[in-house]
């Protein structure tokens, strides 16, 4: 049984104060706090709804910032979490992992950062020292396995609520108006920049365009299938489009997401693969998509077949979109060896966030990037709830809480 399963759902409102119940594990190494208090939101039940909740924050400890947050993105892997798809490992659960906020005190002994830094929240840490950032892979970065289970690398917790230790999602917690993030996770940003558009760049905007331009392998002239195209998916036809795709094709059922597709660089859009892939083989002389990135919202294998069946011989298939815990993968395997298929999973679209999220907010700048295009609704943290609705009901490519 999963931790804080089992436990009997506290009946809240919005914004009001609630109580977690020990659930009987081990106590996990926590210090007394004496911090601020704030409110966020939090997930007591999988599947269960955000529930506001006044948090408290423990003071900073070396390397950690408290963050004041501007506007954090809903990302679909947040509802993963209230679904049930991707397991909590502990309740009280806060929420968010995309965000942009302005720090408002910073841990001793913590040289490079001031109060009043603005700052993109990555949701992938970076050491800068491990194996992995050391060869120009921060997106997996050696600390990004603690993040599973909302903990600091040495398992300890730095929210509470009513007493008990608060998992935060991926170390961040940006569905709450403070939080207390690692300063490994976090991107000092260029203050007259609007940090609700580039708050996107902390999760959406990272691994949509870089799993066209890094994971996909697109070269100019290519045709590239994006199925899926909402928040990451959106960004990763404008990453086909900076790779220099000549035919981008974007597949959603969804009309508002095809129009805004259109809007940032899709020169097709169907509701269907099957009418994709008949375009995609009309224009390479029957051969089919040189990759298809998957960016649907809960994958499923016949996502993955599709895509396979797609691409042409020696083209990639890019894996972005999260499935069930329990999701595998299968295609056919002579296709695979003899076709010479590739299948390429994408964590953060493979970017590097200490370099790719500047990187990104300058093409935004520029005009390069549109971010703003892709902000649908705005909401109060109150309606966080309505905000996760809308995304089921389509009506979203990218919505926001503003702070
Ligand atoms: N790999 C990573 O690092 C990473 C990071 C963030 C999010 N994700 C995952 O990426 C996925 C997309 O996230 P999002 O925030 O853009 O979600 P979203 O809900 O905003 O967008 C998903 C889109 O997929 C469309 N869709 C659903 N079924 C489809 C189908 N069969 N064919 C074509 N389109 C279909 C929906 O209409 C929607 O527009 C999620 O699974 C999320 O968890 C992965
Ligand atoms: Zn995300
Ligand atoms: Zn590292």
């Amino acid at each position: 049984m999963r931790a804080g399963t089992g436990r009997t759902r506290p009946t809240l409102s919005a914004a009001t104060s609630i109580s977690s119940r020990r659930d009987g594990r081990a106590r996990v190494p926590w210090a007394k706090l004496k911090g601020m208090k704030t409110t966020g939101a939090v997930l007591t039940e999988a599947p269960g709804r955000w529930e506001l909740a006044e948090l408290e924050l423990e003071d900073p400890r070396q390397g950690e910032l408290v963050v004041e947050m501007v506007a954090a993105g809903l990302c679909h892997s947040d509802d993963h979490y209230a679904c049930g798809d991707t397991p909590v490992a502990r309740f009280p659960f806060a929420g968010g992992h995309e965000g942009g906020g302005v720090v408002v005190e910073v841990g001793p002994n913590t040289p490079g950062w001031s109060p009043g830094d603005h700052v993109v929240l990555s949701f992938l840490p970076v050491c800068g020292r491990c194996r992995w950032c050391s060869t120009g892979q921060q997106n997996l970065c050696d600390m990004g396995r603690f993040l599973r289970d909302g903990t600091r690398a040495d398992g300890s917790y730095r929210l509470q609520l009513d007493g008990e230790p608060v998992a935060q999602m991926c170390g961040l917690a940006t569905f709450s108006r403070h939080t207390l993030v690692d300063a490994t996770a976090a991107v000092k940003v260029e203050p007259d920049l609007d940090l609700e558009a580039a708050c996107l760049t902390g999760c959406g905007v990272g691994t949509g365009w870089g799993s066209a331009v890094n994971s996909a392998g697109i070269e100019p002239g290519h045709t590239v299938i994006v199925m899926g195209t909402g928040g990451i998916g959106a960004n990763a036809v404008q990453g086909a489009r900076h790779a220099g795709a000549t035919h981008i094709v974007a597949v959603d059922p969804v009309t508002l997401k095809r129009e805004v597709a259109s809007q940032v660089g899709a020169t097709h859009t169907y509701a269907t693969m099957n009418e994709a892939i008949d375009l995609a083989r009309s224009v390479t002389n029957g051969q089919g998509a040189d990759s298809a990135i998957i960016c649907t919202g809960v994958l499923e294998q016949d996502h993955v077949r599709a895509a396979f069946d797609a691409v042409r011989k020696a083209g990639t298939v890019v894996v972005t979109a999260l499935g069930r815990a329990d999701t595998e993968v299968a295609v056919n395997a002579r296709e695979l060896t003899l076709y010479q298929k590739r299948i390429q999973g994408s964590v953060f679209g493979e970017s590097n966030p200490l370099t790719d999220i500047p990187l990104m907010l300058e093409l935004y700048r520029s005009g390069r990037l549109l971010l703003d295009e892709l902000i649908t609704t705005r909401y109060r943290l109150e309606d966080i709830n309505r905000g996760y609705d809308d995304l089921h009901a389509g009506h979203n490519v990218r919505g926001i809480i503003v702070f």
